[in-house]
């Protein structure tokens, strides 16, 4: 049977996954976290103790294996059969993942991971690129933004949620930097696809942005 694509693709720190796995849940598929896929990529390649040596980095990549399991907020994604865990949740990571993000060989190597499981499974995926370059022809497109000062905001109290509390000014700093590079990159940089709806989520409670979602999808 022909697999259900939605995207949701958007800067960091908008809510894209709070909203990916509730959309998710709502239609009883699986969710994919494509920023988890290369801050677990960053994470395994440590920070810069790697050399750029391209078939060094395609023999890294080579012993990668992600597979996805459960719906919803439930979805489980894991590197080599260990589920991804909180670790790779910080500013830091985000910013490692970014710098892995802008290497074209890691790219191609999550392309292709990333449309296999699309291939076999129905998903709502998130990420900067899901619907301009991995999913082109999902039927349904969101972008999703927010200033930086909410998005900021936003990130200081998930992060407090998570023991991991930060300072507001270096997260807006830090965003800053990462979206600059994320929108200015050669290779998928982040834009809205053509045909994506996009919500401006700044002044929006995250129900309104859901309905929003929902009524489109
Ligand atoms: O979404 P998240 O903040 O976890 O993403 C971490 C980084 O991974 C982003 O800043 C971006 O550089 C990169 N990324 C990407 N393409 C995606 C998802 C994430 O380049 N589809």
């Amino acid at each position: 049977m022909a697999k259900l694509i939605v995207t949701i693709d958007g800067p960091a720190g908008v809510g894209k996954s709070t909203m990916a796995k509730r959309l998710a849940r709502e239609l009883g598929i699986p969710y994919l976290d494509t920023g988890a896929m290369f801050r677990a990529v960053a994470w395994k390649l440590g920070e810069g103790s790697w050399d750029w040596d391209e078939t060094r980095l395609k023999d890294e990549l080579a012993g990668f294996d992600f597979t996805l399991s459960g719906v919803g907020e439930d979805s489980v994604l894991s590197l080599n059969g260990t589920p991804i865990g909180n670790e790779i949740r910080t500013e830091q990571v985000g910013m490692w993942a970014s710098n892995v993000a802008t290497l074209p060989v890691v790219r191609a190597y999550l392309k292709t991971a990333q449309q296999s499981l699309g291939a076999r499974f129905s998903l709502v995926a998130e990420g900067r690129d899901m619907g301009t370059v991995i999913f082109p022809d999902a039927p349904h497109k969101f972008f999703l933004d927010a200033s930086v000062e909410e998005r900021a905001n936003r990130r200081f109290h998930q992060l407090e949620g998570l023991g991991k509390p930060a300072d507001l000014e270096e997260l807006k700093e830090q965003i800053a930097r990462r979206d600059h590079q994320d929108r200015n990159r050669a290779v998928a940089p982040l834009r809205p696809a053509d045909d994506a709806v996009t919500i401006d989520t700044t002044e929006l409670d995250k129900d309104r942005v859901f309905a929003l979602l929902a009524e489109h999808a």
